[in-house]
């Protein structure tokens, strides 16, 4: 069968290879994909919310497929779009799309199902700002409603700081929304838990923990992720059983009875107090860079377990995992997450040996003639599987030298909380 694959990330390219590797698939077109997916695929240069567009070149090109990496479109409709023009397309309705692309929304099938959260409250003017003031100690989270591009939630230390960070958004920092959510600040260690979902069922699909900050120690601005390990050693048998029961069923429960069941990758962002799981985001899709250190540890045929997730019958699938630990380390541009420097020539590439467990998923690159460039912050993820974290992350290293990347820098911690206690 031929697959479309729309997005330019790592996440991308890693979703691409595990098309790649499938029996089931013939031709994968990549809508527009990156330097590293053009080895693997055809892309196509397109705007992913130019829906209208990518229905022409699915047509064009017999797709039978249709897999979305990125929240845009999903947030967007490009799944009840396409469905209604008899496309098969992975991935959640607007509706159900909700729950990343509205923070009151998902606040809100917290509260009416119970779903162990922090204490929020929705603001649409500043007197909600201070009553919220006035009965939760500080800090405080203040989140703008919509999709912000990661660069909406704020953590506020003062009063001041959150009145500041209401009225911008308020005023229309971000296009998506004025609405503000205020919450609790929870304190706890945070870790990512993957679902595959269908109309009647979920499966698990791999846990993550990222590193958001731009710098070591986990100082500096928040950015995209900068590295991750898989599997998180926190997410033990019991606390599985507490996030399926307390978070995942209810959330699928409630949008089920309102008659728009979720059907797709669904990452849930918890924060970990005394072995009890808070919801602090939903994402309605794989994470960047998530999906590249969990993908590699994927055993089953990725389109087989599309396929049962689009046709109902995840029940029926056994999704098997390789027994390896894995870390993702991402090379950014210099200044990322502000001002980096474009146009970055990648050209050791092919100085790196690989093996087998060893990956590198490019995020932000583009060929242009007979060259790689860079065209993103965050340019390439080098991911190795191994059974020890500390020794994935020194081949890692290794690897990232050879390319001598002038321009770039990565951090050297990755995975720094799980190595503390790995050999004890
Ligand atoms: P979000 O986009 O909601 O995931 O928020 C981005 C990041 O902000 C999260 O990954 C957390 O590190 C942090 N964060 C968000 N909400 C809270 C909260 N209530 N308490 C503590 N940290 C939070
Ligand atoms: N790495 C965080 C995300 O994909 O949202």
């Amino acid at each position: 069968m031929n697959i479309g694959l729309i997005g330019s990330g790592g996440r991308e390219h890693a979703l691409c290879k595990k098309l790649h590797e499938s029996r089931l698939v013939d031709k994968i077109f990549c809508f527009p994909g990156n330097a590293g997916t053009s080895l693997l695929a055809t892309n196509i240069d397109v705007d992913i919310l130019n829906f209208e567009e990518i229905l022409r070149l699915i047509k064009f090109n017999k797709i039978d497929l249709v897999i979305v990496g990125p929240e845009e479109p999903l947030v967007k409709g490009i799944v009840d779009f396409l469905k209604k023009n008899k496309i098969k397309v992975f991935g959640p309705n607007k509706y159900a799309s909700k729950l990343e692309g509205s923070k009151s929304f998902m606040k809100m099938i917290c509260s009416q199902n119970n779903i162990p959260t922090a204490k929020f409250k929705i603001c649409y003017k500043k007197q909600q700002v201070n009553d919220f003031l006035d009965r939760c100690k500080l800090p405080i989270v203040v989140k703008a409603d919509g999709l912000a591009a990661g660069k909406g939630v704020t953590i506020c230390k003062t009063k001041k700081q959150v009145i500041e960070n209401s009225s911008e958004i308020f005023m229309g920092k971000f296009k998506s929304s004025k609405k503000v959510v205020l919450e609790e600040f929870l304190e706890g260690e945070e870790v990512s838990y993957f679902v595959i979902v269908d109309n009647s069922n979920f499966k698990f699909f791999g846990t993550a923990q990222d590193h958001k900050r731009v710098y070591e120690n986990d100082k500096g601005p928040n950015t995209g992720g900068m590295g991750a390990i898989s599997p998180a050693p926190i997410v033990t048998k019991s606390l599985e059983k507490k996030i399926k029961s307390r978070i995942i069923k209810p959330t699928l429960n409630a949008l089920k009875k309102k008659k728009n069941s979720y059907n797709g990758f669904l990452y849930v962002g918890l924060m970990i107090k005394k072995n009890e799981p808070y919801l602090i985001e939903y994402n309605i899709r794989m994470g960047d860079p998530e999906c590249q250190v969990i993908l590699p540890r994927l055993k089953t045929d990725i389109v087989k377990i599309f396929k049962n997730s689009i046709a109902n019958n995840l029940k029926n699938l056994k999704i098997e995992w390789i027994k390896k630990k894995s870390m993702t380390i991402v090379l950014c541009s210099k200044g990322y997450p502000g001002n980096y420097k474009k146009k970055l020539e990648i050209d050791n590439l092919d100085k790196i040996k690989l093996s087998n467990f060893d990956h590198i998923f490019h995020a932000g690159t583009k060929v242009i003639g007979d060259k790689i460039i860079s065209i993103g912050g965050r340019i390439l993820n080098f991911t190795s599987l191994g059974n020890n974290f500390l020794k994935i992350r020194k081949k890692i290293i290794f690897n990232i030298r050879k390319l001598k990347l002038k321009n770039s820098f990565y951090r050297k911690d990755i995975g720094w909380k799980v190595i503390k206690n790995e050999n004890n």
